[in-house]
């Protein structure tokens, strides 16, 4: 493989970090909307991101990473281990937060307005959390995945990104599979639709 082609995997999980980028700006810019008075779309629009979060980073791209792509580069190296061991425990730590979030969401619809703050702060947190989280990786794992993992290593991670796409049908929010999910939310958020579309 030459300089210029991007192995499979690699691309993939960029495309899995753009939709992420997208999604998690626009679940600011809803909860950002709500705050101001503004015209949102129904809270569900906000469900199904949370939910498409929940489903698709949470259950597929954090785990590939943590099992196979950090594992990958930690036998060819330990130079990254601090970084990967941080980045593995923002895994979690991601995971919580959505939860938080999810709750924060259901206080707002059982108690309206006056409860915002409650959702708009740890949403703001969230975003940011997420962008360094993306930041980091991008910036340090993923050059030196590219630079130190064999033809082999990445002819296994390809296998492993074929077999996860299988599954992805079995996952649904109100009977939408998590690909139409998106293609659902990007259409309820006009903004959304100039990105991550290209699959
Ligand atoms: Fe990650
Ligand atoms: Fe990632």
């Amino acid at each position: 493989m030459n300089d210029t082609t991007e192995h499979a995997s690699l691309r993939i999980i960029r495309l899995d970090h753009q939709r992420l980028a997208v999604v998690t700006t626009a679940m600011l810019g809803f909860v950002r909307a709500l705050c101001e008075g503004g015209p949102a779309p129904d809270p569900i629009v906000l469900r199904a991101m949370l939910y498409y979060i929940r489903e698709y980073p949470e259950q597929f791209h954090h785990p590939f990473e943590d099992r196979y792509l950090f594992a990958a580069l930690r036998h060819r190296t330990d130079d990254f281990d601090d970084v990967l061991d941080e980045l593995q425990c923002e895994h979690i730590e991601g995971d919580v937060r959505l939860r938080n979030l999810e709750h924060a969401l259901t206080r707002f619809e059982l108690k309206g307005e006056a409860v915002l703050p409650g959702l708009r702060t740890p949403m703001e947190q969230y975003v940011a959390f997420c962008a360094n989280h993306r930041r980091v990786e991008e910036t340090f794992v993923l050059p030196a995945a590219r630079r130190l993992l064999s033809e082999g290593d990445w002819a296994r991670l390809d296998t492993v990104l074929a077999d996860r796409s299988d599954s992805f049908g079995e996952a649904t929010f109100e009977g939408e599979s998590l690909e139409s999910l998106y293609r659902l939310i990007a259409h309820a958020v006009p903004a959304l639709g100039e990105m991550g579309q290209d699959t």
